[in-house]
């Protein structure tokens, strides 16, 4: 039997990018431990006396435009950030929204000196009290459904990916949970668990919060592959396998493009194909002999979300 699940008609694109209103940074934090070599940071805007005051929910993103020009003399486009602030904001008052932002530091493509991507480091480097343009929000789909509460969920995060689920845990706990959630987070290391505080402690209060680490750089698994999160299906198996045989779990996925694909495989190959639109040349194979290439040609039923760039 299959649960009917509905979504809250939440607003979009109140703010454009030809029009962007300008917000205020209010906080601008690192968010990992010394010692890591990735830089993510928690920053927070007052939006208030804005059209985005009291309409930006859990799991959607708002727009940053960054100043300057590109390589062109182009005003720069805007880049995506997930909200990690809960649907009431940082402060309860839906004026003070979040989002974690990773520095894209990488190899310069033809100079092969640093390159530094653009809006991550503009927005890194802002000091509490500058003002930013913003757009937004935007996404539909990824959030929680109406009558959140009903629902078991399995949220799978890499980096900064972890961002939405923030923000949805915590409107889940002010709702007052009463289902099972598992939150599964990867990273490099351990001094890059993300809002690690608040997941641990609410895994020690909660019989309902599971808070599951997949450290990829540190200790291999068993078998000599990394530990990446949709490991956790087969090494947690024990507490996961009650939680996705039931009919009101949905799973949903945010952070590195890719990592869906580990995910469905395991997830098929574990027979938990309602959560699967398999296509239909693969639905009397075995999923254990399923290429990587009919693998990548599956989509997420309607109780999957996903989330990747
Ligand atoms: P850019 O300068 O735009 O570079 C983008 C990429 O191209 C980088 O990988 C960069 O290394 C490469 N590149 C570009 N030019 C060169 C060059 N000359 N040489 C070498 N490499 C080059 N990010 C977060 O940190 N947190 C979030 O919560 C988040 N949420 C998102 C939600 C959505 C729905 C989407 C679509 C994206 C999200 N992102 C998030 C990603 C974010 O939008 C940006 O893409 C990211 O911050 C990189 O932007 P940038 O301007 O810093 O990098
Ligand atoms: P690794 O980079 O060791 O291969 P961050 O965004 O902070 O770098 O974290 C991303 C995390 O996701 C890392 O631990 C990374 O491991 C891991 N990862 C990389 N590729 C995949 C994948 N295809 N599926 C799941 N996790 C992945």
């Amino acid at each position: 039997m299959s649960i009917e699940i509905t979504y809250p008609d939440v607003a979009i694109n109140l703010v454009r990018a030809k029009d962007p209103v300008e917000v205020t940074i209010v906080e601008n934090r690192i968010a990992t431990e010394a010692g890591s070599p990735s830089f993510i940071r928690h920053i927070t805007f007052d939006v208030s006396g804005t059209p985005l005051e009291g309409n930006i929910t859990a799991g959607q993103s708002i727009g940053i435009i960054p100043e300057g020009t590109d390589e062109n003399g182009k005003p720069h486009k805007v880049r995506l950030y997930s909200v990690s602030s809960p649907s009431r904001g940082e402060d309860g008052q839906s004026t003070l929204v979040s989002t974690t932002v990773k520095r894209v530091i990488d190899e310069h493509w033809d100079t092969k000196d640093i390159y530094t991507g653009v809006c991550s480091n503009y927005l890194c480097s802002l000091p509490v009290g500058s003002k930013v343009k913003m757009t937004g929000p935007s996404g539909k789909r990824f959030i929680l459904p109406e009558a959140a509460n009903d629902f078991n969920y399995l949220f799978f995060a890499t980096g900064t990916g972890i961002a939405p689920f923030r923000g949805m845990t915590m409107d889940l706990m002010e709702q007052g949970v009463h289902n099972e959630i598992a939150m599964i987070f990867g990273c490099p290391f351990r001094t890059d668990l993300l809002y690690r505080d608040y997941f641990e402690t609410l895994n020690q209060q909660s019989t309902h919060f599971h808070y599951l680490k997949s450290i990829s750089r540190e200790a291999p698994r068993g078998d000599g592959s990394k530990h990446y999160v949709q490991y956790q299906l087969i090494d947690n198996r024990e507490l996961l396998e009650p939680m996705l045989r039931k009919d009101n779990t949905l799973i949903y996925v945010c952070g590195l493009k890719g990592m869906e694909t580990g995910i469905y495989q395991i997830l098929a190959q574990q027979g938990y194909l309602d959560y699967l639109k398999i296509p239909e040349e693969l639905q009397d194979k075995d999923p254990a002999s399923w290429s990587w290439e009919e693998i990548k040609s599956i989509k997420p039923s309607d109780r999957m979300h996903v989330e990747v760039y």
